[in-house]
């Protein structure tokens, strides 16, 4: 596929985006059978919905620009996630298993805080405001998770790893 605007560059990176929220989607639902923390396992719930919600929100804006929401497969993402499943079977009991999946999930939720970054700034420049204000939304949920994850790691799974 060739790319020859900035605008057609623009709708790529939502396509993709809607690729990485997909394949999110499916690991946080592993992610929450696997967690054992009643609060971890509660926030993995919850962003699951979040991610999903997320998606319905870019399939939306693809659907307005007459753009096939479905035309990409993020590969970042699925190296991502498979790097992130290798390790849930590597990490033996609970408590290690908690911080590893908090570890891993920051990583994936970094990554699309950095793609959604990315994207809210194209649409700026496009001057597409009504785009740009639903990636700040989604934006603004990943920056959300990605400090209750922190918080936590630092409130005791990470103590609680250390002393298993
Ligand atoms: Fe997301």
């Amino acid at each position: 596929m060739e790319i020859t605007s900035f605008k057609d560059m623009y709708l790529a990176e939502l396509q993709e985006l809607v690729s990485v929220e997909s394949q999110l989607a499916e690991s946080l639902l592993r992610m929450s059978k696997l967690a054992s923390h009643p609060a971890l396992k509660d926030a993995l719930v919850r962003h699951r919905e979040e991610t999903q919600a997320q998606r319905e929100r870019l399939e939306t804006m693809l659907r307005t620009h007459r753009v096939d929401p479905k035309a990409h497969t993020d590969q970042a993402m699925q190296a991502l996630v498979k790097e992130t499943e290798k390790m849930f079977d590597m990490l033996k009991g609970n408590d290690l298993r908690d911080a590893g999946l908090i570890a891993s999930l920051q990583k994936l939720e970094h990554y699309e805080i950095a793609a959604y970054g990315t994207a809210a700034a194209l649409a700026g420049q496009l001057d597409l405001r009504n785009d740009q204000q639903m990636l700040h939304k989604s934006l603004e949920e990943e920056r959300q998770i990605d400090l209750l994850l922190t918080r936590l790691a630092k409130g005791g799974v990470n103590q609680a790893a250390l002393a298993a």
